[in-house]
């Protein structure tokens, strides 16, 4: 019987611990520091995700068989190679093969150079010189901090003092640290989430999903971390998903091996389907967050097994559960903006809510602790009968101080 560690504490990683605890070869499972959610199914220890030093101490000391990673900032801090270096078992990629999500002129130079479909782009490093570039460039133009950013170091400029007030944050004032932008040209079209369990040059891909970027209904309102997630995706053909499948995820893989950075993990093509074929518009070297919430609950194959699978250089077995999933996101009212944190949460039990910023207060109540709070996921022979079962079980939680989308996967299935 095997010990596990997820690193992370959000929705990905409650998925993640709620896969795992359906395996019949783990007994335990660790997260580090987990969530209110979490802790119902794995011990929850009070480490953050990017205390690497202590993340290994403590998987040397409790002697575990397996750590899986969540988020970027521990890919990033190269928390694999330390694991790997004290001969711990890690499902995640080194610090090198990370770089192609932390470093977008990474990513973006690997494409070109073999011949992965992606925006055109310059690279800049002076605020002059980027100015320049973009007074010759049509609007709207995309503006990207070249490092991470967590997931605010996207621009997109619709004139010219939109792009001036974004090369000044990220190049004279240094808003995300001193670093490069990338400035690519804007597409347009549907985007979607293709994530790739890869080792080296093999890639098993998982279901897709889609994510739901947009504050409220039909799309509209600012632009968030995601506000729910659907899986399948019917607007994906035959010959979409080949393309995506043999021209982008296993090109890259490739790349990464060429480029002697193989990558170990799952692999996340963010990608758009335009007018003129499929483009990336960004790799993540991670699950997706909330796409994991509404693929993982698909899966009916041992998720412990597969990641072992992977680890070693084995196919790994996926089998799918043919029913579609819809997840919801309950959120802060405020968020993306500003929002108060401590509400009291009732009714929220089900297995199938995933806690994504939560907490228990002094008092031992369930409380709302981040922007998004609970992810509420519910299965369905088709996507509006799972869009009408996550509604209802949205509608159930009490809480005061949330909103959620109801629209989540409708364009998918609304004519
Ligand atoms: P990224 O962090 O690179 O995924 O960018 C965040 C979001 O910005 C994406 O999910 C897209 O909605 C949007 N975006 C990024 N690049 C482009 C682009 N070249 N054209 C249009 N939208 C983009
Ligand atoms: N859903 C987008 C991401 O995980 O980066």
């Amino acid at each position: 019987m095997a010990k596990v560690l997820v690193v992370g504490g959000g929705g990905r990683e409650h998925a993640i611990v709620h896969a795992l605890s359906k395996s019949k070869k783990v007994n335990e499972i660790y997260a580090a520091p987990g969530n209110a959610g979490i802790a119902k199914l794995a011990m929850c220890v009070n480490i953050k995700d990017t205390e690497v030093d202590k993340i290994v101490e403590f998987a040397k000391a409790e002697a575990i068989d397996l750590v899986v990673v969540g988020p970027e900032a521990s890919l990033a801090l190269g928390i694999v190679d330390e694991l790997q270096k004290n001969n711990i078992k890690v499902f995640g990629p080194t610090k090198a093969a990370a770089r192609i999500e932390s470093s977008k002129n990474f990513a973006k130079d690997l494409m070109l150079k073999y011949g992965i479909p992606t925006a055109r782009y310059e690279v800049f490093e002076n605020y002059e010189e980027a100015m320049a570039f973009v007074k010759i460039s049509p609007f709207p133009t995309v503006i990207k901090y070249d490092g991470l950013a967590a997931g605010k170091g996207v621009v997109i400029a619709n004139n010219l003092i939109e792009a001036d007030n974004a090369l000044k944050d990220m190049l004279l004032d240094d808003k995300f640290g001193k670093g490069k932008v990338v400035i690519e040209d804007y597409l347009e079209g549907p985007e979607f989430s293709f994530m790739c369990f890869v080792n080296g040059e093999n890639v098993y891909p998982l279901e897709m999903a889609q994510d739901h970027k947009r504050a409220y209904d039909n799309d509209r309102g600012p632009n968030t971390g995601g506000m729910g997630a659907y899986s399948p995706l019917p607007f994906i053909k035959e010959a979409d998903y080949d393309f995506a499948l043999n021209e982008i995820m296993k090109k890259a893989a490739k790349a990464l091996v060429n480029e002697e950075c193989p990558f170990t993990g799952v692999l996340y093509g963010g990608l758009m389907k335009t007018k003129r074929g499929i483009k990336v518009i960004e790799f993540n070297a991670r699950f997706g967050d909330p796409e994991t919430e509404v693929v993982l609950p698909r899966l009916t194959s041992d998720i412990y097994d597969a990641f072992n699978a992977v680890i070693d250089g084995k196919e790994p077995v996926l089998t799918w559960d043919k029913c579609a999933t819809i997840g919801i996101v309950l959120a802060s009212k405020g968020y993306p903006g500003e929002y108060k944190k401590g509400f009291v949460i009732e009714n929220a039990d089900s297995d199938d809510i995933y806690h994504m910023g939560t907490k228990i207060d002094e008092n031992g109540n369930l409380v709302t602790n981040g922007g998004r709070v609970l992810f509420a996921v519910a299965k369905g022979d088709t996507l509006e009968e799972a869009n009408k079962k996550a509604v209802k079980l949205v509608s159930e939680i009490k809480c005061d101080n949330l909103f959620y989308r109801r629209d989540i996967g409708a364009k998918a299935f609304r004519k």
